[in-house]
């Protein structure tokens, strides 16, 4: 599937929509996406942001410009969002988030909060679990152990993510993970493994997105060919899809970036979710993971119209006011599967 062309590759595309529209649902979800901080601790070889690119002016937005763009979020009737932000696992940030979450459950009650803040403690994701937040993010970028720590220094642990992945998922979150898709020293099959990992981790929700160079990265030379990741990142998408028809899949802001129509052609190959920005305009470019990262509309009504004409454009029904929880959590929860 990963490698099919053409009339193959349409085929598939075609296939993983019939799947998702029977098992799962036909309407895009939406999540207004804040990236509340670039502080970061880790040095993955491959991020913009990394702890050692003195490049980059770090930010932190306070918890009143937060609630801006969450009540930018739920004006816009997007009752769902995800606070991302680099990692970090000291005090002082963690309390920061405790923060955040308490003033958003106080004056958002009905908002879905996804966190996707890194490698924690399990006390502390008990804790969050504990003040209302249901969903989490935290991508493996590779299920290839070997293969992580040629992206990654030593000093951060595979063992120690998936422990993550593992506690978030006990404690009852819905779990999304994902990897970036054609990266550094990748192989086909390691893509195929990923795809298994999914399955055997059975996660509810999935956001993968081709690797994209950063000119302050030691890949910032890396000969990567567009057309081929983006046709990798769609049939991953269909793969995915198909085997597990009724989870939470992400046409990614990556996908976006080196396509025009990026997001457009993952919800034509199976995706059901699109992540708008809506961090504060004037820091967007500040989060720049790799180079050529959309800052997108400053102007909600360009970037509702926008979301309204991919919907249409890929046959899709808009989510407006549906928090869109993960099926396949809804019935892992109810004991229909596993
Ligand atoms: N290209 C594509 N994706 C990247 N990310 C970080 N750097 C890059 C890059 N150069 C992704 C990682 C991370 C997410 C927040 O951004 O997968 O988990």
């Amino acid at each position: 599937m990963l490698k099919s062309e053409n009339n193959e590759q349409n085929e598939l595309h075609k296939k993983a929509c019939l799947v998702r529209n029977k098992n799962a649902t036909n309407s895009v979800y939406f999540r207004g996406l804040i990236e509340f901080s670039n502080i970061c601790q880790n040095n993955c070889y491959y991020c913009g942001i990394r702890k050692s690119n003195t490049k980059v002016k770090r930010y932190e937005l306070t918890v009143d410009q937060i609630l801006m763009c969450v009540d930018s979020c739920y004006r816009n009737r997007i009752t769902s969002i995800v606070l991302q932000s680099g990692e970090r696992t000291d005090k002082e940030f963690t309390d920061f988030i405790f923060k955040i979450i308490n003033e958003i459950k106080t004056k958002f009650p009905d908002i879905f909060i996804t966190l996707s803040v890194g490698e924690l403690p399990r006390e502390i994701y008990e804790e969050l679990f504990r003040l209302g937040v249901q969903r989490y993010l935290l991508r493996i970028e590779t299920s290839d152990e070997q293969h992580y720590y040629k992206l990654h220094p030593d000093t951060m642990s595979f063992k120690n993510r998936l422990r993550c992945l593992n506690d978030l998922k006990e404690i009852g979150y819905q779990v999304g993970t994902g990897v970036m898709i054609n990266s550094p020293f990748q192989k086909i099959e390691n893509l195929a493994d990923d795809i298994l990992f999914f399955r055997d981790i059975d996660i509810d929700m999935c956001g993968m997105g081709p690797f994209i160079p950063h000119s302050e990265t030691r890949f910032a030379n890396y000969n990567y060919n567009r057309e081929q990741s983006l046709n990798l990142g769609l049939n991953m998408i269909s793969a995915l899809r198909i085997t597990m028809p009724d989870i939470n899949i992400a046409a990614t802001t990556a996908l976006e970036t080196i396509s025009n129509c990026g997001r457009k052609l993952g919800l034509m190959a199976g995706a059901n979710v699109i992540m708008p920005q809506f961090s504060p305009f004037s820091t967007r470019k500040e989060y720049f993971l790799y180079n050529d990262k959309p800052v997108g509309t400053e102007d909600d009504t360009d970037l509702i119209n926008s979301l309204k004409q991919v919907c249409k454009e890929s046959g899709m029904i808009p989510g407006f006011e549906d928090p869109g929880s993960s099926l396949h959590f809804q019935r892992r929860r109810h004991g229909k599967i596993h």
